[in-house]
């Protein structure tokens, strides 16, 4: 139970996920463990260590989560008996990702001790006011913080439900699929408005797939592969790169930017 270092292996776009895996690494120190966090963005699947124990978190998306997290998980590198253990923050539904991700790595020789799915305030379409979502963010940390002692105390599982969870799981490929289309990409373009950017360049140095590139001027050009994270629109300081489907344009963030740079930055 927890008698070896843990790796824990997170994406966050606007923060929840941050903020959720920092508390659960919070709870683990506080218990003498040594847990170390990891960005998916900046890490390498072949350089995860089956020796230790392997920690996943990240939001869902599309009823799953984004296609560059999906690829992290399937490139893990085979273990044998390795503990792992997820959490996902999501706004209310997700149905395709606890049962699926437990294949994956039980396929791979981990032992899957833990699941859990924490809501937080959505950070698409409908924007909840602040009072709302400081509120809906703290009753997830403490959840968080529960979800980490029962691990600490082998007190938690990582159930199936076969036949719905794969059934919402490849519902969510079509829409990850749909998503990396053309006709999308076009629809939700996430584009600067050149009048209104600075140029700060923090768009393009938080892109987790680097589909931002920079103009000679220095401004931002996006490309057409973009996940909808939606860390460019939550986190431009100038509001300079709206976003089509939140109602009335507004964005959310749970965290400063800088929580979510690279840790080189
Ligand atoms: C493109 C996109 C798709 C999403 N799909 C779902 C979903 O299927 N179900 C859900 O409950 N929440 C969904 N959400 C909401 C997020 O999962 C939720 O706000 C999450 O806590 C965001 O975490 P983050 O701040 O770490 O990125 C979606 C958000 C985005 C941006």
């Amino acid at each position: 139970m927890m008698d070896k270092p843990i790796d824990f292996y997170y994406f966050s776009g606007t923060g929840n996920t941050h903020l959720v895996v920092q508390r659960m690494g919070e709870v683990f120190k506080d218990h003498d463990i040594s847990v170390k966090l990891f960005k998916i963005e900046d890490s390498r699947p072949e350089d995860v260590n089956p020796g230790h124990i392997i920690g996943l978190g990240f939001p869902v998306a599309e009823l799953s989560t984004y296609d560059f997290v999906w690829k992290f998980i399937k490139s893990l590198p085979p273990a044998s008996g390795t503990e792992i253990f997820m959490v996902d923050t999501l706004a209310g539904f997700s149905g395709g990702i606890v049962g699926p991700v437990r294949e994956i790595v039980k396929n791979k020789g981990y032992h899957p001790t833990g699941a859990c799915e924490i809501i937080m305030p959505p950070n698409i379409f409908y924007i909840e006011d602040d009072k709302t979502s400081k509120k809906k963010v703290k009753k997830g940390i403490k959840k968080a913080e529960k979800y980490a002692e029962a691990l600490i105390k082998g007190k938690t599982k990582w159930g199936r439900v076969p036949l719905l969870s794969d059934a919402v799981y490849y519902t969510s490929l079509i829409g990850l699929k749909f998503t990396e289309t053309k006709l999308n990409q076009r629809l939700l373009h996430l584009k600067t408005d050149g009048e209104k950017c600075s140029k700060c360049q923090i768009c393009y140095k938080l892109c987790p797939i680097n589909n931002i590139l920079l103009n000679e001027d220095g401004s931002p050009k996006h490309l057409n592969q973009c996940q909808y994270c939606l860390r460019c629109t939550s986190f431009c300081p100038k509001g300079a790169i709206p976003c089509p489907v939140n109602y009335k344009g507004k964005t959310y963030r749970a965290v400063k930017a800088k929580e979510l740079l690279p840790d080189h930055e």
